[in-house]
């Protein structure tokens, strides 16, 4: 099947109300017919419901439906998506084993690594720039490489069928945090990855409702996390699960959309004057554009820019902005402009900012479904006003 029927028809089986939509299940635990079923499924010699931390049907739709649309066996949801990466991390990660990382990751992502794994004796370090440089990074204990492309929010992007090939050659496990592209633009499996994480915050709810997350990969790889997570908890509540399973939905038509109105806004902003450096996965003028047409559908719904005036005119530019939405999230309907280097990233150095291309003038535009010419005209207007 395609992925619009898959998004569509993977669903909880009906009930016997016969519901066309699926319902919520709203329950913290299920009922057992008698004492040797409620043994039996204790035991996990039968499959079933126990609790809701553990499975419910409402997250199983939503972890099912995620699962094949990444190409995996599984998935286990979580309530957000940080606890999607931690718990990947948890799950194959113990003391004495060292982690490789592309440099350019998610704020929060950067915390625990370099807050939380070295207590617990997890090392890690930074892949370098250079391909031909990334054996050298690798040591005895090296066990996981964990990517984030196109990263958050400096749209880097990483080669995923060089970096399958090297995991492969190297017996590592490859985590891609696949967040910003979403399993309709890219498949990180097809490449190799044991593990793929999602904000499902993000382009997966679209609508800026709830919080949420996934892990994906193959049944073995899962059973791990999930092992963790039933013990630990970060549970993805029902409603949640629901929502999410319900905006898969419309992921593809949303995302076609995002797409289109985002390599619009680029090249509207490679044109403008007060604009510096437009960065888009898209554009030919992105150092990896080549990558991002071999291994993603399009170039996704966020778009960067450098204002001409550095920090005051990024700051001025926020200020001046009418229709677009100042807001921390992303992969919304509404447009959001965001700037990283006083916000998410705000807990780097500077220096640390500037080697992922965080420059004090970036402006973070998470592209949404309203008009493309009214997008455009309040980004112009802005760009404008702030320059004067
Ligand atoms: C690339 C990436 N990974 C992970 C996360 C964390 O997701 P959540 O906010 O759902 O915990 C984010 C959030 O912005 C993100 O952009």
């Amino acid at each position: 099947m395609h992925f619009e029927t898959i998004a569509i028809r993977t669903q909880t089986d009906r009930s016997q109300h016969r519901e066309h939509s699926t319902p919520i299940f709203p329950t913290s635990s299920f009922v057992f017919n008698d004492a040797e079923q409620m043994r039996a499924m204790f035991a996990d010699e039968v499959e079933g419901n126990i609790y809701s931390r553990f499975t419910n049907p409402s997250v199983r739709e939503f972890e099912e439906k995620m699962a094949a649309l990444e190409g995996v066996e599984d998935a286990f949801a979580t309530a957000t998506g940080m606890a999607a990466v931690f718990a990947s991390f948890m799950a194959h990660l113990k003391s004495g084993d060292h982690l490789l990382a592309s440099r350019a990751i998610f704020g929060s992502s950067y915390t625990i690594l370099m807050q939380y794994l070295p207590r617990w004796g997890i090392t890690f370090d930074w892949l370098p720039a250079d391909y031909e440089k990334w054996q050298e990074a690798v040591r005895p204990n090296t066990k996981m490489l964990f990517l984030e492309t196109p990263s958050n929010p400096g749209l880097d992007v990483i080669d995923l069928a060089f970096a399958g090939e090297f995991a492969k050659a190297n017996n590592l496990i490859l985590n891609v945090d696949n967040c910003f592209a979403t399993p309709y633009l890219q498949n990180p499996a097809k490449f190799g990855a044991h593990l793929i994480t999602h904000s499902a915050t993000k382009f997966i709810d679209g609508q800026g409702r709830v919080l949420g997350g996934v892990v994906a990969g193959s049944s073995e790889m899962i059973a791990e996390v999930r092992k963790f997570c039933r013990s630990s908890g970060p549970s993805l509540s029902p409603f949640n699960a629901w929502v999410l399973s319900k905006s898969l939905e419309t992921l593809a038509v949303r995302l076609d959309r995002h797409c289109e109105n985002a390599l619009a806004l680029a090249h509207f902003l490679q044109k403008n004057e007060h604009v510096g450096k437009v960065t888009y996965p898209f554009l030919d003028t992105h150092p990896a554009c080549d990558i991002a047409k071999r291994q993603m559908k399009m170039g996704g719904g966020l778009v960067t820019f450098e204002v001409k005036g550095g920090l005051e005119q990024g700051r001025r530019f926020l200020n001046s902005i009418e229709m677009l939405s100042l807001s921390a999230n992303l992969g919304d309907t509404r447009t959001i402009a965001t700037h990283p280097a006083s916000t998410t990233h705000a807990k780097l150095t500077e220096e640390a900012r500037q080697e992922v291309g965080i420059t004090n003038g970036l402006i973070r535009i998470s592209v949404g479904l309203e008009h493309i010419g009214d997008i455009v005209a309040d980004v112009e207007k802005a760009l404008k006003r702030s320059a004067g």
